[in-house]
Formats: structure tokens, C-alpha cells, sequence
């Protein structure tokens, strides 16, 4: 398939390119574009033989839904069956932003789009290029990440060039995203309201539009059953294609001589864990901001599949606020965390 590539600004996009985009999208294609989290492979919400082609491009399991995206209240009723009036209130002061809802289905929405459940997933995105798409496309639109299945979410348009050249219609190449992690998904019709995966939306934001958010452990990604709350989340997801490991405590890798680490892992952490070391890693930026951490979180994961070392060793950051999304995704990312001086010993002299 041949891929139209074209450059287009975000926040200020020419009509021209508008218009070639929405002509893909009300003709059945399939579009890759950014939103404020990160990038979606969308397609025509309304039409099962459109929303067909991002399965088969991002080669996603059938009985993964995908996310519904909407660009007014009007296209939000067309897609729904119920609403709740409060539910209702509090989107409106929340979007456009990084919260999808889970609402009962309308006829509307094809079945291959919630893998035959009676729920849709359904957001407004605060991005002027993809909320202009939606509006001249005529139609929401259904867009998982745009990464292939697996992979690290696509953060920036280089990456998705490369990913999905030849997989795709068209791609709106506009650099990198705000957020830089996914949007954050409830359950409201849930009472309390649950939270099935943390994102860019933390707690605080959520909280004076939600009384009482339950937070289950599926969406902190450690529970051990394999229940699938959200069909998602059953599979491996986030993976570079290099082993991952988490460093319970940062401090372990001290117990070694400079450089007995560095050797065969990458590192990856803050600018506050690399001072004073004498190895180079993967810099996630400044603690003390953990959505910059957030923003740096996938493009370091591509970055350490491009590197010679063995594996990754990531630090863990604090599960408050927007740390909970970043665990979150640490661990589905990873295959295991070292506890110990031990575990790091026989980690850096196994294979
Ligand atoms: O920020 C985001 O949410 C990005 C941008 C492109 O909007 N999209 C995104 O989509 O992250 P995706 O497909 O990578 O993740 C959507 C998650 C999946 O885990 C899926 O199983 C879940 O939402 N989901 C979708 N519809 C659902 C439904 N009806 N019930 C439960 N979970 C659902
Ligand atoms: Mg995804």
C-alpha cells in the first residue's frame, strides 16, 4: 500500500491537508494522526469494513475494542444508547481532554469496534488537528494507539513513519504529542466510578467530577489474576524488543564498580539517578516533574532497542499522581523486577 506522508502543524492545521485527511476517512481509509496523548490509527467509527483495516495494519487481536472519537456532544448521542445526566455534567468540564468513558453502545457503532460488547469506549480528544479531522470527516472515529500490537505506543510522527510506512493511507506527520502516555479510561457506569486504566489524567483531576474513584489492580497492572477487565489488558503491551527490567531501588546498581553495569545494561531513569554516575543511559528527564517523565517514557523504550547492550534496567517512580499511569506501563513493558544485589548480580552475568 502506497502512504501518503504530510507534513501538518498541530495546533494550527492548513485546510488543505484537512481536506485531503477527511476525504481518506469518509472514503473508507485509514489515517494516522496525533492526538494530545499520543498517536491513533483511526478510521470511520461508523463503517465495519473501514475499522477492519486498523486490525489488520496493527496487526491488534479481534476481541481488543478500540476507542471511539468524537468531536461534539451531537456525535457523542449518536454513538451512545444512555447517558447519565451527571456523567454528562462532567464531561462537559473535562472535554476535550485525556478521559475515555465507557457508555452503553448505540446501533450505530459496529460490532468489530467493541469486539461484540455492549459497551463503547468514547473520548474527546484536546488536540485542534484531530478534533478539525473529526468535524470535517463527518463521522467519529475509531483510532487505537497506532503502534503495530505490542509495540511502544507512537509519540511522535518520525516513529510512526517508520512503524507504519506502507501499512496505512495517509499519516500526519506533526512531531511529537503533549502527553506523551495514553488517555486515562472509567467505568462510570460503575458506582463507584473504576478506574480500569490509569493515564494522563491523574486522580486530582478526576476527583471533584467523580466522588469515589476505585482504583483495582488490574490498573496498576500488578494483579495477578488474569482477568480481563478491559479486553486489552490481557495482552503483552508497551514491549520494546529488548528485555526490560525494573530496579526496585535505583540505588542497587551502586553495590557495583562504574561500569560493571553500564556494560550490558542500558539505563534507564531521571537526571537526579544518573548524577554522579559515571555511565551513560537513557535520561527520562527531571523527577521532579513526572509528566516529563511520562512524555520520555516510550520514546526511551524505542531508544533502547536501538542500543547494543543486552537489556534495560528502569528505575520505579512513586505511584502518585500521574506515577500511577507510569508504573502502570513500566510493568507491562518489563519482564520482571530485581529486588536485590543478588538479583542484579545474576541478571549481569546470565547469557
Ligand atoms: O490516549 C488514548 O487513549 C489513545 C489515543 C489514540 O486516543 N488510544 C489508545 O487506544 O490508547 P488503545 O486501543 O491502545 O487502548 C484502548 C484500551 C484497550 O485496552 C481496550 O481494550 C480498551 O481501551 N477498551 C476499548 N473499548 C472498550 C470497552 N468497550 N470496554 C472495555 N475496554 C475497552
Ligand atoms: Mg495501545
Amino acid at each position: 500500500m502506497k502512504t501518503r506522508v504530510v507534513k501538518v502543524d498541530q495546533v494550527d492545521p492548513d485546510i488543505g491537508v484537512l481536506k485531503e485527511a477527511s476525504g481518506v476517512i469518509k472514503n473508507g481509509g485509514t489515517v494516522v494522526f496525533p492526538t494530545e496523548t499520543v498517536y491513533g490509527l483511526g478510521a470511520n467509527a461508523y463503517s465495519a469494513e473501514a475499522c477492519s483495516k486498523i486490525f489488520k495494519a496493527k496487526n491488534r487481536p479481534e476481541d481488543n475494542p478500540l476507542i471511539v472519537h468524537v468531536a461534539n456532544r451531537r456525535q457523542l448521542l449518536d454513538c451512545t444508547s444512555e447517558q447519565d445526566p451527571e456523567v454528562m455534567r462532567a464531561l462537559d468540564s473535562i472535554w476535550p481532554g485525556p478521559l475515555t468513558v465507557l457508555m452503553k453502545r448505540s446501533s450505530r457503532i459496529p460490532d468489530n469496534v467493541t469486539a461484540g460488547l455492549d459497551t463503547v469506549a468514547v473520548r474527546m480528544p484536546a488536540n485542534p488537528l484531530a478534533l478539525k479531522l473529526i468535524e470535517m470527516s463527518g463521522v467519529p472515529i475509531a483510532a487505537p494507539s497506532a503502534n503495530i500490537a505490542t509495540r511502544p505506543s507512537i509519540v511522535d510522527s518520525a516513529d510512526a513513519i517508520a512503524e507504519l510506512d506502507g501499512l496505512v493511507d495517509m499519516i500526519l506527520d506533526a512531531g511529537p504529542t503533549f502527553f506523551g502516555i495514553e488517555s486515562t479510561i472509567i467505568n462510570t457506569m460503575k458506582k463507584p466510578v473504576e478506574l480500569l486504566r490509569p493515564g494522563a489524567f491523574d486522580h486530582a483531576d478526576l476527583e471533584p467530577y467523580f466522588d469515589n474513584i476505585v482504583v483495582s489492580d488490574v490498573a496498576r497492572g500488578i494483579s495477578a489474576s488474569e482477568i480481563a477487565i478491559t479486553p486489552g489488558m490481557k495482552y503483552r503491551h508497551y514491549s520494546p524488543d529488548r528485555e526490560l527490567y525494573i530496579l526496585s531501588d535505583a540505588g542497587l546498581i551502586k553495590s557495583f564498580p562504574t561500569g560493571a553495569v553500564g556494560e550490558k545494561a542500558m539505563l534507564i531513569m531521571s537526571s537526579e539517578k544518573f548524577e554522579g554516575l559515571s555511565v551513560d543511559g537513557i535520561s527520562l528527564g527531571s523527577e521532579e516533574n513526572l509528566y516529563e517523565i511520562a512524555r520520555n517514557l516510550f520514546t526511551a523504550f524505542r531508544k533502547l532497542e536501538r542500543t547494543p547492550k543486552a537489556f534495560g534496567l528502569i528505575q520505579s517512580f512513586p505511584e502518585r499522581g500521574v506515577g500511577l499511569a507510569i508504573m502502570n506501563r513500566i510493568r507491562k513493558a518489563s519482564s520482571g523486577t530485581i529486588n536485590s544485589k543478588e538479583e542484579l548480580e545474576a541478571l549481569l552475568h546470565s547469557g
